[in-house]
């Protein structure tokens, strides 16, 4: 359930049209409701706190801007980071560096460091060599670092190929065959506490099956680390639960999946983490933008709108789906191609689209933008970085500026040498 409304034939964000924020602040924009974040993260925290003791680590590579984050860590929420600028914004945010996860197969030693001086909660590490390099810079400095080891269970999560993450031959985690051995190996460094293992196979998921078996296996790993006399006292389960994208679309859902995880972890007697991303944010936010033109095609009309896959890089880097409706239909419908004006054909947000009627000047938005929108926004073209606003009942507030190509310009240097 979202926030996100026709209220007499204007959509709005909670109470708030979302044609006043597009006059004002100008498109494209992404918008995102507040209350649509709250209620995802209390449905997440209340289902998962079935299965037994439970810590939330928000994945803020979804949505890293830092209202967002005050918001989640209002809601108790801690991070799931991948690097030492995601660290600073969650610690500004106001997100303990207690509750802060730090995944990713490419920490540098300088972020390892880094992170230990602020006292992250958990290092996931994703190699025997991340594991001996991190536990050579806590020794040196006196500090043992909590660590759990993500395990790459080769299992297919079945969904998009290049958001799969837990088959033998992606880079992420140790070998599940190898990783009894590398949990004992590392555990015996003084540098490194031990405590927990980790998974995540990929994201959005709409088929519990793969986490099932991801999980059993994990469960399994967990028994013969302990038969061995190691302790595992955290399981990180990562995140991946899909959301839908288009209306209609039936999935499973957060008690769906907390069911499935309670039934496999049964008897684990484990400290449970998670790191939901998209669930948290996906349907929590929109992109709005104006159409430019509309321009006569072959086999359809392109509706060419000024936001671009600079602004929203989903479809042309995945295919995805992200619904598209007029701010102010008026009933009439139209199949159309829904393009960007940037010069390339990967530019494409629909083909072939059934839409609600569009002409130059009307507004519309792009649902379900709110996980892996704005954060994956460029400057391609040199086009501007995308704004986002956020909508808190009758209030709102641009909650991340424009940044005008300007403002990139003056950031370059013609060299002396040059001149
Ligand atoms: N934990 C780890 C270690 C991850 O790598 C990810 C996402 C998450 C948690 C959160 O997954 P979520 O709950 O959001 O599915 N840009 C792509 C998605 C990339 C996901 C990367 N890792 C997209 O737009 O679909």
């Amino acid at each position: 359930m979202d926030h996100f409304s026709y209220r007499d034939g204007v959509l709005h964000a909670e109470d708030v049209p979302l044609t006043a924020i597009a006059e004002a602040v100008g498109t494209p924009a992404y918008v995102y409701s507040r209350a649509t974040l709250v209620r995802h993260a209390k449905v997440f925290r209340e289902a998962l706190a079935a299965v037994g003791p439970i810590h939330l680590a928000y994945a803020m590579k979804a949505n890293p801007n830092i209202a967002v984050l005050r918001v989640l860590a209002h809601e108790g929420y801690g991070a799931d980071i991948v690097s030492g600028g995601e660290l600073d914004r969650a610690l500004a945010a106001g997100i303990p560096a207690s509750d802060v996860v730090f995944s990713g197969v490419g920490k540098s030693a300088a972020e390892l460091a880094h992170a230990l001086d602020a006292g992250i909660g958990q290092f996931n590490l994703e190699s025997e060599e991340e594991g001996v390099e991190l536990a050579a810079i806590a020794a040196a400095r006196g500090q043992r670092a909590i660590c759990a080891l993500r395990v790459n269970p080769d299992v297919d999560a079945l969904t998009h190929a290049k958001i799969s993450t837990g088959k033998a031959e992606n880079k992420f985690g140790v070998a599940y065959d190898r990783a009894g051995a590398i949990y004992a190996k590392l555990a015996a460094l003084g540098g490194l506490e031990m405590r927990g293992l980790a998974v995540h196979i990929g994201s959005q998921i709409t088929d519990l099956a793969p986490s099932r078996q991801a999980f059993t296996r994990m469960g399994e790993l967990l028994e013969a680390i302990r038969s061995e006399g190691l302790t595992v006292s955290h399981m990180d389960l990562g995140g991946g639960l899909g959301v839908p994208y288009q209306p209609g679309e039936q999935l499973p859902g957060p008690a769906d999946y907390a069911a499935m995880i309670a039934e496999v972890a049964a008897g684990w007697d484990t400290t449970m983490m998670f790191e939901p991303g998209r669930v948290i944010t996906g349907n929590a936010g929109v992109m709005v933008t104006r159409v430019i033109r509309v321009k006569q095609g072959v086999s359809a009309p392109f509706v060419v709108i000024d936001a671009a896959m600079n602004d929203l890089a989903r479809p042309s880097l995945y295919d995805a789906w992200h619904d598209f409706v007029a701010l102010t239909p008026s009933g009439e419908r139209m199949t159309a191609h829904i393009v960007g004006p940037i010069c390339e054909t990967s530019d494409t947000f629909a083909m072939g689209r059934e839409i609600d009627a569009m002409e130059a000047g009307n507004l519309a938005a792009f649902r379900t933008a709110g996980a892996y929108g704005a954060t994956m926004a460029n400057t391609y073209n040199s086009r501007s970085l995308v704004p986002e606003v956020m909508v808190d009942g009758d209030k709102w507030a641009v909650v991340a500026d424009r940044i005008e190509p300007s403002t990139i310009l003056a950031a370059e240097h013609v060299p002396d040498w040059l001149e």
